[in-house]
């Protein structure tokens, strides 16, 4: 893709099986500005050394820094029991040889939006940097050419009705959604694009997609295979027989939803977070009346993709990182 067209990016994430091709996607098909990482699937330790080996094995030029260690307010809460306890295992990975670049991940946000505008936020874990950035730094919501997140959908996977990134800071992640929510003083002009669950569960690790990724030569695409069999493990082994073919491939489509945008279906909605429900914590509450007293939209929320045409781009993004 000729440099003129690549979309400039950012990205927040939590590195996790499914974090580590999101790099490897936004790293083939954009000019990648920034890594910042956050506490989520493992602890910030882990995520930040996942997020330097995924920069090493991809030979990535861009600054990794680490942001922060816990929510706002919610406990401390990880995911070890899908992406094991070192968040990426499944696969022998090298130990980080280039060193972190700061551990002010909240500030590099700032200064990096203010200092380049039309760059594209994506956060992929919970949005704990990208909420404490907004607070500070109201004006970069309105800098950024928008948000393009992995998180919630009209179904739970951390409760009935919670997916795990904004259930683990729903404080955060109201924070980022009220800021694109057209009745907020100052808001957005930027599109909110949530990848949520309806749309990410349509994107599968089947068996014959590891099979394709092992295809593919290199020492990449060895390790994603292996680490696509761990996640698809402790994805088979957490449902009901039959409920999936393989693990849910999410966070890449948050990525793919800005450099591809022509694999999704998407429908306008005003979307809230619940933030204090005994039950709903951590809920994404899609209004989808039709009657006209509804609020105005403030996110594109994604409905559909061409998973096999979104999978062919993942293939072709880590081919140009085989050697
Ligand atoms: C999200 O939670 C994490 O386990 C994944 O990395 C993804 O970002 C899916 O709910
Ligand atoms: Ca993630």
């Amino acid at each position: 893709m000729p440099d003129r067209d690549r979309r400039r990016l950012l990205i927040d994430c939590d590195p996790g099986h499914d974090d580590a091709v999101a790099i490897v996607a936004a790293a083939a098909f954009a000019e990648v500005v920034g890594i910042v990482t956050v506490a989520g699937n493992v602890p910030l330790d882990r995520t930040t050394h996942n997020a330097l080996v995924m920069r090493d094995l991809i030979g990535l030029d861009t600054p990794v820094h680490s942001g922060c260690s816990r929510p706002l307010v919610a406990p401390p809460r990880h995911a070890g029991f899908v992406h094991g306890e070192s968040g990426l295992d499944g696969a022998e990975l090298p130990e980080p040889t280039t060193p972190l670049d700061g551990t002010d991940g909240v500030e590099f946000i700032i200064d990096t939006c203010r200092s380049s505008e039309g760059l594209w936020l994506v956060p992929t874990g919970p949005l704990t940097n990208i909420g404490t950035a907004f607070r500070r730094a109201p004006d970069l919501p309105d800098r950024v050419a928008g948000v393009s997140l992995m998180g919630g959908g009209s179904f739970g996977n951390r409760s009935a009705i919670a997916e795990f990134n904004i259930w683990a800071d729903p404080e955060a992640a109201a924070i980022v959604f009220d800021a694109f929510d057209p009745s907020t003083p100052g808001s957005a002009a930027g599109p909110l694009i949530m990848a949520g669950l309806d749309v990410t569960h349509q994107f599968q690790v089947t068996p014959e997609r590891i099979e394709m990724t092992r295809a593919v030569p290199g020492q990449l695409a060895a390790a994603l295979a292996g680490l696509f069999d761990f996640f698809t493990g402790t994805y088979l082994k957490r449902h009901d027989e039959g409920a999936l073919w393989g693990a849910a491939l999410h966070d890449p489509l948050a990525v793919l939803a800005v450099t591809h945008p022509d694999l999704f279906d998407h429908v306008d909605r005003h979307v809230v977070v619940e933030t204090r429900g005994e039950h709903t914590a951590g809920m994404t509450v899609i209004d989808e009346r039709r009657l006209l007293e509804r609020s105005d939209p403030n996110c594109r929320v994604l409905t559909h993709v061409d998973a096999d045409a979104a999978f062919a781009v993942i293939l072709d993004a880590i081919t140009q990182f085989s050697t």
